[in-house]
């Protein structure tokens, strides 16, 4: 890798605006508990939360075209909505600003919004942070204890998912085919590789 968190951290401070930069360091701050608590890299964790909403505002009509001609699978619901795609994007864009990085970095990256069960043990780090971190204000200091006091990392991951699908179900909202696959996986005792 020819640059570190520094210089990420640096490149995302300049990128974004102040409120979704500081939400950028609740995830890292999250993260680095997380991989600290199941013995994964902090410096992996760190780099991939720091990153993870870099193009957050980047999204257009085009790219989901750009997504697929870069050998990117896109999904329906991030077709509807390309803003879905910032984590895409971001995979995309993470070599050239950093790289090479480990393709588990892009792997997490590509699936924090959404979830996917190939998202791996970083993805799922990355997805709980983001929900999790102690800026977000849809959930109290009790709820946040209460999800990283669960036992793994798939545990963590499933108690959101029920979350978000009471809040989908009383929104009338519909929740992504490739987050169902998720959840079932999970369901069945899958585990992030
Ligand atoms: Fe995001
Ligand atoms: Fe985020």
């Amino acid at each position: 890798m020819s640059v570190g968190y520094i210089e990420l951290n640096r490149f995302v401070r300049e990128k974004l605006p102040e409120k979704r930069y500081n939400h950028s360091l609740g995830v890292v701050e999250m993260s680095i508990h997380l991989a600290s608590l199941f013995r994964l890299s902090v410096t992996d964790a760190a780099c991939i939360a720091i990153f993870h909403d870099a193009y957050r505002y980047d999204c257009d009509e085009g790219t989901a075209e750009l997504c697929r001609k870069s050998g990117i699978e896109v999904f329906p619901e991030e077709e509807k909505e390309p803003m879905l795609l910032h984590g895409a994007l971001a995979a995309l864009h993470f070599d050239e600003v950093a790289g090479p990085v480990p393709s588990k970095w892009k792997i997490a990256v590509r699936h924090h919004t959404l979830g996917h069960k190939d998202m791996g043990k970083y993805g799922a780090v990355v997805y709980i942070a983001d929900y999790a971190e102690k800026g977000r204000k849809h959930l109290d200091d009790e709820e946040r204890g209460r999800i990283i006091s669960l036992p793994t990392l798939e545990a963590m991951v499933m108690h959101i998912m029920d979350m978000q699908r009471s809040y989908f179900k009383e929104k009338g909202m519909k929740e992504a085919e490739v987050s169902v696959e998720l959840y079932e996986f999970l369901k069945e005792g899958g585990c992030f590789a």
